[in-house]
């Protein structure tokens, strides 16, 4: 299991004019996916504005403990030796994904079809995520993978030929969906995966891009087995997630405008621009000319003032990781924000919507935690100090509140802040919010 790390705090101060322009790191997701495919595809595959963040590295790391060969030119530079779908060989010892979920059970599917034994661990809050959701699924195709009482370790025996199925997920998953995929790769047969709502379509785009067929068919996926990657250049765009704590702190307390440079806006990412659109935030979203597969942009948003709004249901998982950020603009909104439907905040890193509660209830927000989402009554945010339970998506919400709280916030535990955002609290006051490091 990970190392525990020493924990950290920020002390945030009330920051009333940003502005700017900035690009936030790469896409974490598309990082993930962009070195499993490399490691899978036959030949190089350069990878370029790669996200280093701690969840990414500890796919690299497990990719190299399997005989994958990378390389590291720059920071966010990654070039992967690939030799194909049969190069990977058993590692050493376990395989640590840290805090990446999107590692494990992207592994677990990816690893589903090997010829040795794999186990996958992490860190404390890893190891109580629910894994069952992508075991499941997995045995179905003929997989051989024990949890334990449903979590971490995972133990995938491999060896077993795969099969295909043809699988309905029982929640909107990008994470079921891709690992499937992955089996699927070396399952005999064509997979069919129907998901109940769309979710992120990063795997079926970069599968296409390393010269893989599928279909697309409404909401269901299929593959056929047995076909090979072909190695390829990929570009990660900017992270929508990381961009969406600044597009917040500018939708508060940006007069003369913030500009987000290459994000990607693939659609079945953009839920949280049409929320703080609903809300009545000023946005303006320009295209970039296409890169590759994943569709990018440069937003510019302005402060307006932001009402209430009750959540469609449709966008919760377009927007999933961006719940606690959006929570911080709802408390600042006027009137009521109502999201229902977004139980699946509880299985994250942390239990997201209980976690957000807490910590808005310490600020003095007026707010209800209903089984699957929150009830928040917007208005002012005041200065406390709040815990963010080792999940980095609350502390960097927390640290965007301070842009329009009455006193300063400060966010214990941010040390997993490096999971996702590398450098966030340096990009932070570039552009005016006064965050300072501490123990
Ligand atoms: C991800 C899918 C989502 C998301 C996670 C990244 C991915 O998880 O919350 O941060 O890269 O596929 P779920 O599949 O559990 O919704």
């Amino acid at each position: 299991m990970s190392a525990a790390r020493t924990p950290a705090a920020y002390q945030a101060l009330p920051s009333r004019r940003l502005g700017g322009v900035m690009d936030v790191p790469g896409d974490k997701s598309i990082s993930h996916r962009a070195l499993m495919l490399g490691g899978l595809a036959e030949g190089m595959t350069r990878i370029t504005g790669f996200l280093a963040g701690e969840d990414c590295l500890s796919t690299l790391a497990a990719l190299q403990a399997m005989g994958v060969r990378i390389r590291r030119p720059g920071a966010t530079e990654v070039i992967v030796h690939g030799a194909g779908m049969d190069s990977l060989r058993a590692p050493a010892g376990p395989l640590d994904m840290g805090n990446a979920g999107t590692a494990m059970r992207l592994f677990m599917g990816l690893l589903s079809g090997a010829p040795f034994e794999t186990t996958l661990i992490g860190d404390q809050s890893l190891m109580r995520r629910p894994m069952e959701r992508v075991a499941l699924p997995l045995r179905l195709m003929g997989a051989q993978i024990d949890t334990s009482a449903g979590k971490p370790p995972v133990v995938i025996h491999g060896g077993a030929p795969l099969t295909a199925i043809d699988y309905l997920l029982p929640v909107a998953s990008a994470q079921v969906k891709s690992a499937i995929l992955l089996a699927a790769l070396s399952a005999h047969g064509t997979t069919r995966v129907t998901e109940p709502a769309p979710t992120r379509d990063h795997t079926e785009r970069m599968l296409g891009g390393f010269g893989v067929q599928l279909e697309r068919s409404g909401a269901t996926v299929s593959l056929l087995g047995g076909q090979r990657l072909r190695a390829r250049a990929v570009d990660v765009p900017g992270d929508i997630s990381s961009a969406a704590f600044f597009l917040v702190a500018g939708a508060l307390s940006s007069v003369d405008g913030l500009t987000l440079r290459n994000v990607g806006i693939n659609p079945t990412r953009t839920g949280i621009l049409d929320m703080l659109r609903l809300m009545g935030a000023d946005l303006t979203i320009k295209p970039r000319a296409p890169q590759g597969v994943e569709p990018t942009a440069d937003i510019t948003v302005r402060a307006a003032p932001l009402h209430g709004i009750h959540v469609p249901l449709e966008l919760v998982p377009l927007a999933i990781d961006e719940f606690p950020v959006f929570f911080i603009a709802a408390a600042a909104a006027s009137g009521e924000t109502l999201v229902t439907g977004a139980a699946e905040l509880r299985v994250k890193e942390s239990d997201r919507l209980a976690v957000m509660a807490e910590g808005l209830q310490a600020l003095g927000v007026q707010c209800e935690l209903l089984p699957d989402g929150m009830r928040i009554i917007g208005g002012a945010i005041g200065g406390g100090t709040v815990h963010s339970h080792g999940d980095h998506r609350i502390a960097m919400a927390f640290a965007v509140a301070a842009a329009r709280a009455t006193a300063p916030i400060r966010i214990e535990d941010v040390a997993n802040v490096a999971t996702s955002f590398p450098g966030f609290p340096e990009l932070a006051r570039r552009i005016g919010l006064q965050i300072e490091e501490g123990g």
